[in-house]
């Protein structure tokens, strides 16, 4: 029960008529009741007064404090920025990180998989790889640690590199052993796999939770992860979770040679295994697709695609990683499914860049399990293409998470009245011109910095998963802030806390927000004011400059402030600075002009700035070996390479710390040359870099 503010008195008068002493008694006091309500609410969940009556509390201890600054003891309530852990999970790192797949959606992009595998690893086109096909299940990956056989931890994927401590729901899951059966594992092993809810057991308990007034889910995927997320495990006991393995994360010892011996240890350990099917070739690989997508409706559990994966593990070592996704792995997903609708209205959305992007509201309809109000029209020339009109009937179809899409107007059942939609030629939020460049598909908003919505997009991008990631700030409470404006620009979050307890008006007192949701987000923000360089550049939101290229300037240039010199000098077409950046690989002449642009302008220095102040960006750290003979060298592979193709070459001198260029300069510390190689070889001779052969590259890197 929670007492409300007519139930509490305040013990004392005004406060300029307390004496030191008074003071001093009250405030000893006010510091142990609020901690203790402090407690009550946060860790107990029980708390004993109202939000008003805490709040006099505070605002009593405030304004004692204020007459009397001599006596602010060391543990005032005030000093507390967000006095207790936000609630929820503990976090934990994993220790080998949890990857996505990249998909495939035509069989020639099996094949292209395939072949690009091949040529990785130098082998011939006629030569076999086998490849263990399964269904890609949808639930929630899940990594769960045992040690000595004794399951240890359970943790969510999260961002990939950190995820929320599960553990004691998990052991809640019939399926999945506490114990390791026999003798055989190692002492260290994870186990990762999907927590999933099948669909029988998913229809009774929408059944049974429609009956008790509960709330009932969209589909089985929503209702096992809100199952897996509860924070009382006795809840998730009460669900009906299954698990299926089909990976590893840490290990104390190799697992086997092929993914085929694992499985079938992991299953003599006694966990379910996802059961699938090891293919020899392309032809077999795409039969067991189609099998498996005609048993698909029959399947007791949701299924969006097969994984393809290479069965020889000393392989999959060898072909590694590219960005969050591993090269020997790859999810073919199942066609997307359609309906028809009813297309009632087409409105212009307007994206962080200035992008004008048209959106078909619908007549909401159910796409696979999944209700579609919603579709991309993507821009001007694709509903032109398409002649897509207010009032039609349209073909959409909706694949995995992908945004539903437009696929065709149904002609014969348009509206007699119906016009041809008319583009806007002005932006609809802020009224500025917008132009579609000569040779571009997009139409932009012109009004740059003046545009709220350009500005509200940047900020939602700034927050989102994978930049700052603060929990508690969606796209409505970014734009509620934004409308309020206390946020305006991305430092104004840090500065949002302080602001807002000054506030007389503040945000504990607004509706759709409690004592508890605020604190959270406190928390939440205050915890990103320590951020890593590569997400920080990403957060910037820099025209084409994604989550990949991010990394690879962070990774390059190791500090923001190297990040801001290089693009400001090369500002200069004739600067060393422009050579060097145009020479990182993967960074190209648009790329670049957009990063040098971006640098370059003043707001948007003003605005880094403004953030440097409010937080400390870190230097960025390889997660790689620091001890190898070419961490920190940049290398130059040139010529024929005979012993590995050079994706491969490029990819193992990075993962040992080596930056790899496509040039020669003074900063190449070794240029390794396969057969014929040519001017750069010539160069590195003029310049007094030092030259390997294939071989020498392998010894030295084999230390
Ligand atoms: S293998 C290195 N196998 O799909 C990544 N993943 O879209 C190894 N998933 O995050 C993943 N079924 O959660 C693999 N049979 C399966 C899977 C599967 C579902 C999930 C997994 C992953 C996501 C990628």
């Amino acid at each position: 029960m929670t007492k409300d503010t007519s139930t509490f008195s305040l013990f004392n008068p005004e406060t300029e008529r307390l004496s030191d002493d008074q003071a001093a008694t009250e405030l000893a006091h006010l510091a142990t009741e609020i901690a203790r309500h402090d407690a009550l609410y946060y860790q107990n969940d029980e708390p004993e007064l109202t939000d008003a009556a805490y709040d006099i509390l505070r605002r009593r201890n405030e304004a004692i404090e204020k007459a009397f600054p001599h006596l602010v003891r060391k543990d005032s309530p005030t000093h507390k920025v967000g006095s207790a852990p936000s609630s929820g999970f503990s976090k934990i790192k994993h220790s080998v990180p949890m990857l996505s797949l990249g998909n495939a959606f035509a069989d020639e992009d099996v094949a292209e998989f395939i072949a690009r595998i091949k040529r990785f690893l130098g082998l011939g086109k006629d030569e076999e790889v086998n490849i263990f096909a399964e269904p890609k299940i949808d639930g929630l990956s899940c990594s769960i640690r045992y040690e000595k056989g004794t399951l240890v931890q359970a943790a969510t994927r999260g961002d990939g590199a950190i995820g929320e401590n599960i553990t004691a729901n998990v052991k809640t899951i019939a399926s999945i052993p506490h114990q390791l059966n026999g003798t055989g594992y190692p002492d260290v092993v994870e186990i990762r796999g999907e927590v999933y809810m099948r669909r029988d057991r998913f229809l009774e308990l929408n059944a049974n939770q429609a009956s008790t007034g509960g709330k009932t889910f969209a589909n089985p995927r929503n209702a096992a992860a809100g199952s897996l997320r509860q924070l009382d495990p006795s809840i998730t006991a009460a669900r009906p979770l299954d698990f299926y393995a089909y990976a590893w994360g840490e290990t104390s010892e190799p697992l086997g040679e092929n993914l085929t011996d694992v499985r079938a240890k992991m299953e003599s350990w006694g966990l379910p295994v996802n059961p699938g099917q090891l293919c020899a070739s392309l032809d077999e690989i795409l039969g067991y697709y189609r099998q498996i997508m005609t048993d698909r409706p029959d399947l007791n559990h949701e299924i969006d695609g097969i994984v393809y994966k290479v069965n020889r593990l000393d392989w999959q070592e060898r072909l590694g990683f590219v960005s969050r996704a591993p090269r020997w792995a790859i999810a073919h997903k199942f066609p997307a499914e359609r309906a028809i609708t009813r297309l009632n209205q087409i409105t212009i959305q307007v994206g962080r860049t200035g992008a004008l992007t048209p959106v078909a509201n619908l007549e909401p309809i159910t796409v696979g399990g999944v209700v579609v109000s919603r579709a991309t029209l993507h821009n001007r020339d694709e509903i032109e293409r398409k002649d897509v009109r207010e009032g039609d009937s349209i073909v959409i179809q909706r694949a995995g998470d992908v945004i539903p899409q437009v696929v065709e107007v149904i002609l014969d059942k348009r509206p007699a009245n119906s016009v041809p939609f008319l583009f806007p030629d002005h932006c609809p939020e802020c009224g500025s011109q917008a132009i579609q460049e000569d040779g571009e598909v997009v139409t932009r908003c012109t009004g740059g910095l003046i545009c709220p919505a350009q500005a509200v997009e940047r900020l939602k991008h700034f927050v989102s998963r994978n930049a700052f990631d603060i929990e508690g700030l969606g796209d409505k409470q970014i734009k509620f802030f934004f409308e309020q404006g206390t946020i305006k620009s991305p430092a104004d979050l840090f500065r949002l806390a302080e602001n807002d307890r000054k506030s007389l008006t503040p945000l504990r007192n607004q509706p759709g927000w409690g004592r508890q949701s605020v604190e959270n987000l406190y928390n939440a923000i205050e915890s990103k004011r320590t951020i890593g360089l590569d997400r920080f550049i990403f957060a910037l939101g820099i025209p084409q400059i994604g989550q990949a290229t991010a990394k690879l300037m962070a990774k390059t240039c190791g500090t923001l402030e190297r990040i801001e010199e290089i693009t400001q000098l090369a500002h200069d077409p004739k600067s060393d600075a422009l050579q060097e950046l145009l020479s990182i690989d993967g960074i190209g002449a648009s790329m670049a002009g957009d990063l040098i642009a971006f640098f370059n302008e003043p707001h948007n220095q003003e605005v880094i700035a403004d953030l440097k102040a409010q937080i400390n960006v870190e230097e960025f750290i390889l997660e790689i070996s620091s001890d190898s003979p070419v961490t920190g060298k940049t290398v130059v592979f040139t010529g024929k390479l005979q012993t590995m193709s050079r994706d491969e070459a490029k990819a193992k001198a990075e993962s040992l710390g080596a930056k790899v260029s496509g040039s020669v300069s003074k900063k190449t510390d070794y240029v390794v040359a396969g057969a014929d190689a040519g001017s750069k070889l010539k160069k590195a001779a003029e310049l007094g870099v030092k030259t390997l052969s294939e071989e020498e590259w392998h010894t030295l890197v084999r230390q």
